[in-house]
């Protein structure tokens, strides 16, 4: 397994947020994280990166996570694409870019990896020169995904990439997404409130309800049973 957590718990002062979560993602693979508001996805990505305090095992390539700061989770290839996307709007599309490659020295594979993210995105390449805080929603998804590529990560964390967008952007988007994981193999974490979407996208999903994991599974599995669906997923 790429990347593992066993009885994980994470807090927010003393309040306990994860009441100790079981889920594993494989090398290349894609794990859903399903529930809805407040059952605790965002909190189980923020424990992975290292910006909230955690308990219980959580590994990664055989690593442990748990009290690594959020830069050295980064350097280890684990790129997060945050809720609210987290661009600097300031900053053109490129500054952007070359912000996502901050930490690495390769130049070369870092102009490589700019001409990559530039033939997965091209509105970005034609927008390269413009502020981030001028982009559609789209874009600026497109623009926080490619920035974590700039860190030529093997796992991304990514909280509602689909949020606010209209849904024929949302399944272009998704269709990169899943370009991505095939053509460079990076493994995806992929939280989502769009749960029939995710579903299509990963081959495996976990299911939060309040901080516990209450239905995991085959993504297909779960897509096909109604009574899971109405019962954990509303649809
Ligand atoms: N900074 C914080 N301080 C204190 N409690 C927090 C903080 N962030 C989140 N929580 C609490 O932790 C719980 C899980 O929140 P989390 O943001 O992980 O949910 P979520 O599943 O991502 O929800 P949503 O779908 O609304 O984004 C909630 O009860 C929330 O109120
Ligand atoms: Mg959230």
């Amino acid at each position: 397994m790429m990347l593992e957590a066993r009885a994980l718990k994470a807090y927010y002062g003393e309040s306990e947020a994860l009441h100790g979560l079981d889920f594993s993602l494989g090398e290349g693979g894609i794990l859903a994280l399903l529930g809805a508001n407040g059952a605790g996805k965002t909190t189980t990505l923020r424990a992975i990166s290292g910006m909230v305090r955690a308990q219980g095992s959580l590994t990664y390539e055989g690593k442990s996570l748990l009290g690594r700061p959020s830069e050295e989770v980064a350097r280890l290839g684990v790129a997060h694409v945050p809720e609210g996307r987290g661009t600097f709007l300031r900053f053109s599309v490129e500054e952007n870019l070359h912000l996502g490659a901050i930490t690495r020295r390769d130049r070369t594979r870092v102009a490589r990896d700019l001409d990559q993210v530039y033939a997965q995105f091209p509105q970005l390449y034609s927008r390269r020169r413009q502020k981030a805080g001028t982009l559609s929603g789209g874009e600026q998804q497109m623009l926080a995904i490619g920035r974590a590529l700039m860190l030529e990560p093997r796992l991304m964390l990514l909280d509602e990439p689909s949020f606010g967008l209209a849904p024929r952007i949302v399944e272009d988007l998704f269709a990169r997404l899943k370009e991505l994981n095939r053509e460079l193999g990076v493994a995806l974490l992929v939280v989502e409130q769009n749960a029939d979407l995710a579903l299509q996208l990963a081959e495996s999903a976990c299911v939060l309800e309040t901080g516990r994991v209450v239905l995991s599974g085959r993504a297909r599995t779960i897509a096909a049973d109604e009574t899971v669906r109405r019962s954990y997923l509303g649809y």
